[in-house]
């Protein structure tokens, strides 16, 4: 009989990778990452937008419908798959129409308006992984439904400026459009199909301006931007209505001192956009530069089967973010994991500390503690490394005196505590420290 060790059971299995694309976020990044998002959504909430929770998979004609079936995200690059009751189900490739989906079933758009909502989380796009492109991609994002003003399309660009303003970038920049609106959309569109069958396209093009016309401005390659140098631009074209609006909404930019460039030319890459677009880019990230974007949607709500309500909202990019920041070589978040670091001497020592960071924890004080019987020098390099700003120093000597030192990290310098005071007296040390 042979039999097989558990080491020898081990090799038998090839070790684990995250899935291709998708970033891990582990210590010390993931403090970043998480510091990232939650400036976003405090930016936001200081803004009136409240946090809506969304699934994370939806109907599959959800995205079908609200995203656009001649958009890369819905015909190449969603993760959809049937459910075991046979429904086609699809990781959300984004969040706006899953927040339009929301709305409209829980009878949001009947409350007061502009509804304003923010969420935050995971998004999968089945793209060709390259630096700062994912396939599972984080995002922050807002959404203002239900009132078609200017003034909110200002407010949400500007919140979308704050929010990056907020983690300490510098090196972006904001270009606007618009891209009307469906009384002078149709016009335009016929307009510049016009154009494109004037041109020597090929087979695919072709198709994609019959399609969807406006794509093709976004075609990267050098011959085809040659082609379309003199191709008519919406902005040219847009209604009085929509050009009043547009006016409006960089008349309260400037006056807000939010910097933008007008780029006429700008492609979204979703089919729900109206009048208002934008896009936030960071020129140091290469070729994914697009740090987030938004727009104006104002036939969604209606196109998924709700009132016909206007609404605008933005993306934005967080792992992009933590790339721009890495890029500016700005740190964000305090690199603190915990405010204070016990150390205890033997076992009695031991005893007495765990109770203490106990304490410290309920008093709401960060705390953590070493374990596994180290001594004072490891120890002393752990609570440094944790960032910690005090060290507790418990030895069988101050166990017997009934004392502690309190060690301060920043300062260099020790004081011996009372055991039974030692809480009150951190508490009141870190408050003074703010
Ligand atoms: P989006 O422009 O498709 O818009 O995505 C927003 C942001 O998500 C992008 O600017 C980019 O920073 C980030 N992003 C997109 N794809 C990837 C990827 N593969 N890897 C890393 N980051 C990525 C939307 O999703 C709209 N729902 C935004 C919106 C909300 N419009 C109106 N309301």
């Amino acid at each position: 009989m042979t039999t097989s060790s558990s080491s020898d059971k081990h090799q038998n299995f090839r070790s684990l990778s995250a899935p291709k694309g998708i970033p891990d976020y582990f210590p010390p990044q993931s403090a970043e990452l998480k510091a990232v998002k939650d400036a976003f959504t405090t930016a936001a909430h200081n803004a009136g937008y409240e946090h809506i929770e969304l699934p994370i998979f939806e109907e599959t004609a959800l995205f079908a419908r609200g995203v656009g079936e001649s958009t890369d995200v819905v015909s190449k690059e969603m993760y959809t798959f049937e459910d075991r009751g046979g429904r086609s189900v699809t990781l959300r490739p984004e969040g706006t129409a899953g927040v339009m989906r929301a709305c409209i079933q829980h009878h949001l758009d009947r409350g007061q308006l502009p509804a304003k909502l923010v969420y935050n989380g995971p998004f999968f796009r089945y793209e060709r992984p390259q630096a700062g492109r994912y396939r599972q991609l984080q995002q922050v994002g807002v959404e203002a439904i239900g009132v078609d003003d200017p003034a909110l399309d200002a407010e949400v660009i500007a919140l979308a400026d704050r929010c990056f303003r907020s983690i300490g970038l510098t090196g972006f920049r904001l270009e606007l459009t618009s891209l009307g609106d469906s009384s002078d959309r149709p016009q335009y569109r016929a307009k510049l199909q016009e154009f494109l069958r004037g041109l020597p396209l090929d087979e695919d093009t072709q198709r994609r301006a019959e399609l969807n016309p406006l794509r093709v401005l976004d075609d990267k390659r050098p011959e085809m931007q040659e082609m379309l140098a003199e191709a008519p631009l919406m902005l040219d074209h847009l209604s009085d209505a929509s050009r009043a609006h547009f006016e409006a909404v960089t008349g309260h930019l400037q006056d807000m001192g939010v910097e933008y460039t007008i780029n006429p030319r700008m492609v979204r890459g979703l089919d729900y956009y109206t009048k208002t677009c934008f896009e936030f880019v960071h020129d140091g990230l290469g070729a994914q530069s697009g740090i987030g974007g938004g727009g104006r949607y104002d036939g969604l709500m209606a196109q998924l089967g709700g009132q016909d309500l206007s609404g605008i909202g933005f993306g934005l990019g967080v792992d992009r973010a933590l790339l721009a920041l890495e890029a500016e070589g700005v740190t964000v978040g305090t690199g603190r994991r915990v405010d204070v670091y016990g150390v205890a001497l033997g076992e009695d020592a031991k005893q007495t500390m765990v109770r203490l960071v106990n304490e410290l924890r309920s008093a709401g004080i960060g705390a953590d503690m070493s374990y596994g019987g180290r001594g004072l020098k490891g120890a002393m390099k752990s609570a440094n490394r944790a960032g910690a700003l005090y060290a507790l120093v418990l030895g069988e000597q101050e166990l017997e005196s009934g004392q502690v030192a309190v060690k301060d990290l920043s300062a260099a310098s020790q004081e011996e505590v009372s055991i039974g005071s030692v809480v009150t007296e951190l508490q009141r040390r870190l408050d003074e420290r703010g």
